[in-house]
């Protein structure tokens, strides 16, 4: 229809979330999943009211004063948003939003998988299984590490990290949690607040990150921080890969400071440090932590609803 707003998706979408964008806008969609580069996304603007992006699509500072001046609201498909360069945009006039909620409980899963994928050796007795060369049950095959009783550490209390932390107590762990303030009692739930990230490592037996990037989370996790751990801890990573320094985590789990980790978001991705795949005492996740089909529709309908109040100029939900 021609008075419909213009929008360009950055990316495959789910086929109910592309139907409904197709049914209200002026599409423009990404069947074969071409990749956006900068200058891409800024030949990509010309003519279009709004951009449908997602993790990981360049928009920084450069990309965002060379878009389009058509464009008026940058939906992300995520609830991270380090990757759009959001005072970019509002100095141009562009809104920006992101999904948040939506994912806070197939990421905790995600979590979860990752915490007893990593402690109970989960991803290398699946390749021991597959490679035949499982020889038979004995009483030392495979000893991981305990997680009932033990003090989980989350560091980012948010959403997300709530959701963990819920999920967490139904293996009997004990909650810990540094944010930047205290939460009220009825959201810490009986969870310990530490108000330095160093009291929360000494404390934590397992440490789950769920803290968004930005320049001051960024390296969270290096030799320094991983010190602070205790001995034979399990670090679990489902936010984003660059709060962690590689090179420390790599050498502590080669030294077995730390005993294992389980990683679905990495730095570079989808081009990770190689030495993780080396190392039996990994878990590795392909950034799945909202992969769920309910999850990533929701994940759509919550762009588009913030696509049709901009558009009809209500307040959008989620304009960050
Ligand atoms: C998010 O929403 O930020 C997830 O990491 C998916 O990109």
């Amino acid at each position: 229809m021609p008075d419909q707003p213009r929008v360009l998706c950055t990316r495959r979408m789910p086929p109910n979330v592309e139907a409904r964008l197709a049914r209200d806008y002026d599409a423009t969609l990404n069947p074969e999943e071409r990749v956006y580069s900068e200058d891409g996304l800024v030949t990509g603007s010309e003519g279009m009211d709004g951009i449908l992006c997602a993790g990981g699509d360049p928009l920084n500072a450069g990309a965002v004063e060379r878009l389009s001046g058509s464009v008026r609201i940058i939906a992300t498909y995520s609830v991270g948003y380090e990757h759009v360069a959001v005072g970019a945009a509002k100095a141009r006039g562009i809104v920006v939003t992101n999904t948040p909620d939506v994912l806070n409980d197939a990421t905790a899963d995600v979590a979860m998988l990752c915490l007893l994928g990593a402690a109970r050796r989960g991803a290398e007795g699946d390749r021991m299984v597959r490679a035949g060369e499982w020889l038979g049950w004995h009483s030392t095959m495979m000893l991981g590490v305990h997680v009932t009783g033990k003090r989980l550490g989350i560091l980012g209390m948010g959403r997300i990290g709530r959701a963990v932390a819920r999920r967490a107590r139904g293996f009997d762990m004990e909650i810990h949690y540094c944010n930047r303030s205290r939460l009220a009692p009825g959201l810490e739930d009986g969870a310990v607040w530490h108000d330095t990230p160093e009291s929360l490592l000494a404390v934590s037996d397992f440490l789950s990150i769920n803290a968004p990037s930005t320049p001051e989370t960024r390296n969270f996790l290096d030799a320094e921080r991983i010190a602070c751990l205790p001995d034979g801890a399990v670090v679990v990573n489902t936010a984003r890969g660059d709060l962690v320094d590689d090179d420390a985590l790599i050498d502590a789990l080669r030294s077995g400071k730390v005993a294992a980790a389980g990683l679905d978001v990495f730095a570079g991705e989808p081009n990770l440090d190689p030495r993780y795949r080396g190392l039996d005492n990994t878990f590795l996740l392909p950034h799945i932590g909202s992969a769920s089909l309910e999850t990533r529709d929701a994940m759509g309908y919550c762009c588009l609803d913030n696509l049709d109040a901009f558009f009809a100029g209500r307040p959008c939900p989620n304009a960050l």
